[in-house]
Order: C-alpha cells, then sequence, then structure tokens
C-alpha cells in the first residue's frame, strides 16, 4: 500500500491483442467500485520489442516486487514475433524469477447456459485447481542431439523438487482451510492429480509429499486421481470436485478443460500467487490474434480476475459488486457473442461499469 495515499497500487501491463482490449476495460469496473486503488501502466508487449528490442527493462521484476501491492496482466503474443521471445521473456520471467508457485484458477459456473453439460446448475461447478507454476517441464531444461538428421534426439525434463512440491501441496491444504465455496459452505477436500503410475520418479515424490502434509489437515479428506482419469470425471461428473493440485503441465491442460465447463477461455480468471510476494493476476485467455482489435473479445474473464486481485488484496466487498455485476450481465445476455449475446467488448463491460455505478 502506498504510505502517500493509503491506495493500493496495482501495475498494469495489458500487452497484447485483446489484452489491449479487456485489461482497461477491467480497471474501469475496478474503479466504478471506488476501491482504493492507484494503477500504474506499463508497455511491455509486442508492441515495445519490435520498437527497441526491449522484453522486460532492466531491473524490471525487481521494480514490480518493490513498488507494487500486485501486477495486473493481459496476454502475451503476437505474430510478428515468432520467436515469441517477449512473451517467454514477460511472462515465465514474471512466474518464474518472482517465484510466483502458486498458479491459481477457480472454476465456477456463473449460468447454466454457460455449460455444454446437460442437467448442470451453477452450484454443480464450484471448484479450484492450483497449478504448481515454477518447475515440471516448464523450466526449458533439456535439449536436442543430432538435430536434423534421421538420429535425432529431444529431451525435455520435468523438474520436481521437494521443496516445489510441498509448497505448492501445502498451499492447496492452507487454500482450502481458508476458503468457502460461493454459496458460503466450506470447502474440504484436497485431491493430488499426478501420473505417478507411469511417471514413477516424479510421481513417486508427489505421492509422498502428499502424504506426509496431509495429516497436518486432519479435517481435510484427501483423495488422488491419475490425470487421465480426472479428464473423464471432470466431463461425467464435475460436482465431485472441490481443490485440486497438480504439476505444472497437468495444470495447464486440466484449466483449459475446466474452462470449457464454465463458459470458455473468455469466462476464466488466475492468480499466480507467492504468498508473502507481489502476486500477479490475469486472464487464463491468451492474445487471441484472430479477434483482437475487433471489439469482439469476452471481457468477463479480465473483470473477474479485476475481482479476484481485490479479494486477495482485502477488498472481498467490492470484488463481491463485481462478481455479482457480472453473474447479473450473464443472466440478462449483455454479454460477447461467445457466450451467447450480442454485445461488444466495450458493451459488455460498460455494462457491468454502470450496474457497479449505478
Ligand atoms: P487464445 O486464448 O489466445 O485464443 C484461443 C481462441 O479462443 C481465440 O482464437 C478465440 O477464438 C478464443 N478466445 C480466447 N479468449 C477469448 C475471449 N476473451 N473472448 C472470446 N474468445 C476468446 O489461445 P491461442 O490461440 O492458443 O494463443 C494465441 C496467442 O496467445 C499465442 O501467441 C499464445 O502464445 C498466446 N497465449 C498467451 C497466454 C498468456 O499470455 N497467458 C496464454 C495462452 C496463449
Ligand atoms: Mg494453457
Amino acid at each position: 500500500m502506498s504510505p502517500q495515499s493509503g491506495k493500493h497500487r496495482v501495475a498494469v501491463i495489458p500487452g497484447d491483442g485483446i489484452g489491449k482490449e479487456v485489461i482497461p476495460q477491467a480497471v474501469q469496473t475496478i474503479q466504478a467500485t471506488g476501491a482504493p486503488v492507484e494503477f500504474t501502466e506499463f508497455d511491455w508487449g509486442a508492441d515495445r520489442y519490435l520498437r527497441d528490442g526491449t522484453t522486460v527493462p532492466p531491473d524490471g521484476f525487481a521494480m514490480l516486487g518493490r513498488d507494487y501491492d500486485a501486477i495486473f496482466v493481459g496476454a502475451f503474443g503476437d505474430p510478428r514475433v515468432k520467436t515469441n521471445i517477449h512473451a517467454k521473456e514477460i511472462l515465465l520471467g514474471m512466474r518464474f524469477k518472482m517465484d510466483l508457485y502458486a498458479n491459481v484458477r477457480p472454476v465456477r459456473l456463473f449460468d447454466a447456459g454457460l455449460c455444454p453439460l446437460k442437467g448442470v446448475e451453477p452450484k454443480d461447478i464450484d471448484f479450484v485447481v492450483l497449478r504448481e507454476n515454477t518447475e515440471g517441464v516448464y523450466t526449458d531444461a533439456g535439449g536436442v542431439f543430432k538435430q536434423g538428421t534421421a538420429d535425432e534426439i529431444a529431451t525435455q525434463e520435468d523438474i520436481n523438487t521437494r521443496k516445489g512440491v510441498e509448497r505448492i501441496i501445502r498451499y492447496a491444504f492452507e487454500y482450502c482451510q481458508q476458503h468457502t465455496k460461493l454459496d458460503g459452505s466450506p470447502r474440504n477436500k484436497v485431491l493430488m492429480c499426478d501420473k505417478s503410475n507411469a511417471m514413477t520418479h516424479a510421481g513417486g515424490l508427489w505421492q509422498r509429499v502428499f502424504k506426509e502434509v496431509s495429516p497436518e489437515y486432519p479435517k481435510i479428506t484427501t483423495q488422488h486421481m491419475y490425470v487421465d482419469a480426472l479428464c473423464m470425471q471432470m466431463v461425467r461428473d464435475p460436482r465431485q470436485f472441490d481443490v485440486i493440485v497438480t504439476n505444472n503441465m497437468f495444470g495447464d491442460i486440466i484449466t483449459d478443460l475446466a474452462a470449457g465447463l464454465q463458459g470458455g477461455l473468455g469466462m476464466a480468471a488466475s492468480g499466480n500467487i507467492h504468498p508473502r510476494r507481489t502476486s500477479m493476476f490475469e486472464p487464463v485467455h491468451g492474445s487471441a490474434p484472430p479477434i483482437a482489435g475487433k471489439n469482439q473479445a469476452n471481457p468477463f474473464g479480465a473483470i473477474l480476475t479485476a475481482a479476484m486481485m481485490l479479494r486477495y488484496l482485502g477488498m472481498a466487498k467490492e470484488a463481491d459488486k463485481i462478481e455479482a455485476a457480472v453473474i447479473e450481465a450473464v443472466r440478462q445476455k449483455k454479454t460477447t457473442v461467445d457466450i451467447g449475446g450480442q454485445l461488444g467488448t466495450k458493451e459488455a463491460a460498460e455494462w457491468v461499469t454502470n450496474a457497479l455505478s449505478s
């Protein structure tokens, strides 16, 4: 919090493509709640990279950690930057170098009409996926040998550290203890998802740590599922899930599947969290080049992400208001086309902002 103004300091990085459309709209919804937040915008992204070669300015991550209470991010990815180097350095840089080890993805159904499954009501889908965010197969460890020949060999290492596995599993139990469902009922189950039957070394570590940590939380029921079985269960019966904890890659995959249950990528929010440091919040979707600049992108994923950030910073009342306004917009079909409405990005977001101001 700023000692001068008494406001929460949020760094805003809209990034590329639809990030530049949805993030300013989400900022307006925060302002409409009257929440004590001051915003500073940064131009990190493809345009800046193509202009002067900068991905992250020197001292960029240290500056974010030092001077801000949270970071609000759009998306990175631009067809003009074939290597995607800027996205990698900015986004993975934030996650890895700022050590934001818990990727938190709430999965909630706001309206029965948004779910492709039949007979599923909003009360049936209210779970959260906690994805390890700093290791696994995303560390870029590995290499190629004899590249371009018939004998080429490629390896991609799956890095699992005792510390990394333990802290995300512990985070899952703490999260379960500290959070309720949307209807106010307590959370009480943690499910660990892996593929320990086939990936025995890494899976074995996850299994042992899960068994060691769980007795410290005797009130929480523990469960386990292999990732393939979990994918089937998620579409057969999503009601059974509460808190799911898993590694980086499985978390990436199952959260896209889960986003499909709640109305698609345009509705999904996420946080990249280190409990004692500056954390980063971003909608789950990418920069969506095919619809960028056309006022078509669904702004609700970004707006729900804004609510998640406010809640994390201690502004639960303002977060509740934003979520209620989005639910009402969905109910009244004041939405973009991807979830069945007829409005543009701006118009859908303005409907929410007006609902908050009135
Ligand atoms: P994407 O999420 O950008 O889009 C996939 C498709 O989903 C879009 O073409 C669009 O039809 C739909 N979609 C996504 N968000 C939407 C929204 N808010 N409203 C309506 N429809 C929406 O994923 P894709 O196409 O795989 O990646 C595009 C670029 O974004 C790539 O450069 C990729 O690397 C990057 N990306 C960045 C992410 C990030 O910054 N966190 C995450 C995922 C992809
Ligand atoms: Mg993904």
